[in-house]
């Protein structure tokens, strides 16, 4: 049995591990850790809540007075770390924050688990330190570069990407220079249920059923790879165990799309359950498929990103010869997922959007179109 601190999980990977986890692993103890920012929702959370071998604690992992006690209050022998601040956007107009949380945070949480992992005598008789990464630290790709593996030299472009990039240099020092037993994984973009709608697809869906324009950066042409988050917690698992200490994996979902053709399938399945369903156009009255119109008819091109990575590209053949892993949906699968998630869910996304990010959003992105 593990006593696990999930640090992050009120955000949207964060929530959705800690569901695959409870499932997977039910005995185990979890621990989430979360500050509970303008990402972090403990309603992404409810159906564990009152789970006996579940607790939540409001704080935040720049406060190492705090993770120090709880992890000798809660045994912690895992920590699976998930904390950041993960808005490339933000992290333009706001890099502070991202240097604070992800370096900062991280090192506190190095720092913490070698003190009483490596440094203690109450040590558990095992341990390990999952550092949940991206592929944004292997900077961009042109057209016929082969995709990133975990040989590809570090080259950050944005203050997120870069402060990621710190966070994975520290993880493996600490393993190189203390033998933590750290294991990291850089994974491309996810989607699915419980993600904020300030990312592409959560956004478009939301944009899309209140009837406002999609905003679409520069020509649309920029490239993503998309991981179904199921996907990705399965290849977490798979890491935590069976990845070699010290080791970074790739996670991808094998799903390499541009932008226009991701924003263009989120319409047309949106179409097409509104043609499926007539409740919607009720519920839904401002989407353009509640009037029979197309909802691509809603896609506005706006100015670009400053820096605009153009592709990301995940080679993720040693997480599969390794550990096994592979994705089990499909971009179309998965889509369709989250759509209906979506549809189910109204009441999460409208109460997560309530407040902050509006207020934010109408600050930094008034001169967009
Ligand atoms: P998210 O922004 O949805 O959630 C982040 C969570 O961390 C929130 O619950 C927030 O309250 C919490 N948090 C932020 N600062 C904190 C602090 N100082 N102390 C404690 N908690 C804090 O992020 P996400 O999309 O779920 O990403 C999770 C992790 O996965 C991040 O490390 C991110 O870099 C990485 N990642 C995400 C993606 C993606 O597509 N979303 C892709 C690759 C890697
Ligand atoms: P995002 O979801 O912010 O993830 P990341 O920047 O980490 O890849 O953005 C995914 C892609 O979609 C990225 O190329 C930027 C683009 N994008 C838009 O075109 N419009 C938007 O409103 C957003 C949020 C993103």
């Amino acid at each position: 049995m593990r006593s696990l601190i999930v640090t992050g999980g009120a955000g949207f990977i964060g929530a959705n591990f800690v569901h695959y986890w409870s499932n997977r692993y039910p005995e185990d103890r979890i621990v989430v850790l979360d500050a509970l920012t303008y990402a972090g929702n403990q309603a992404s959370l409810e159906s564990v809540q009152d789970r006996p071998n579940f607790r939540f604690v409001h704080g935040n992992i720049l406060d190492r007075t705090l993770i120090a006690k709880l992890m000798r209050e809660e045994s912690t022998d895992t920590i699976v770390h998930f904390a950041a601040e993960s808005h490339v956007d933000r992290s333009i107009h706001e890099p502070d924050a991202f240097i604070q949380t992800n370096v900062i945070g991280t090192h506190n949480l190095l720092m913490a688990a070698r003190e009483l992992w490596l440094d203690s005598d109450d040590a558990p008789a095992t341990h390990r330190f999952h550092h949940v990464s991206t592929d944004e630290v292997y900077g961009s790709l042109g057209v016929d570069d082969p995709a990133f593996t975990e040989q590809t030299p570090y080259a950050p472009n944005s203050p997120y990407a870069a402060s990621k990039a710190s966070s994975d240099h520290l993880v493996r020092a600490y393993h190189h220079t203390y033998g933590l037993e750290v294991t990291t994984s850089n994974c491309s973009n996810n989607y699915g249920p419980y993600q904020f709608p300030e990312k592409l697809i959560p956004l478009m869906i939301v944009n899309a059923l209140t009837g406002q324009p999609l905003p679409v950066y520069g020509d649309g042409s920029n490239i993503r790879d998309w991981l179904y988050v199921e996907d990705h917690c399965r290849g977490i698992d798979l890491v935590i165990g069976k990845g070699k200490l010290g080791a970074t994996y790739n996670i991808g979902g094998n799903n390499e799309r541009r932008n226009i053709d991701i924003v263009r399938q989120v319409c047309a399945g949106l179409d097409r359950i509104f043609a499926e369903n007539e409740k919607l156009s009720d519920r839904f009255p401002d989407a353009p498929a509640a009037s029979g119109r197309k909802t691509e008819s809603l896609i506005t091109f706006v100015k670009d990103r400053p820096g605009h990575d153009w592709r990301y590209a995940i080679d993720a053949t040693l997480a599969t010869e390794e550990l096994g892993y592979a994705p089990r949906q499909s971009f179309e699968t998965g889509i369709r997922l989250t759509l209906n998630w979506m549809l189910e869910n109204e009441h999460w996304w409208r109460a997560v959007m309530d407040g902050s990010y509006r207020e934010w959003i109408s600050k930094n992105y008034s001169d967009n179109a």
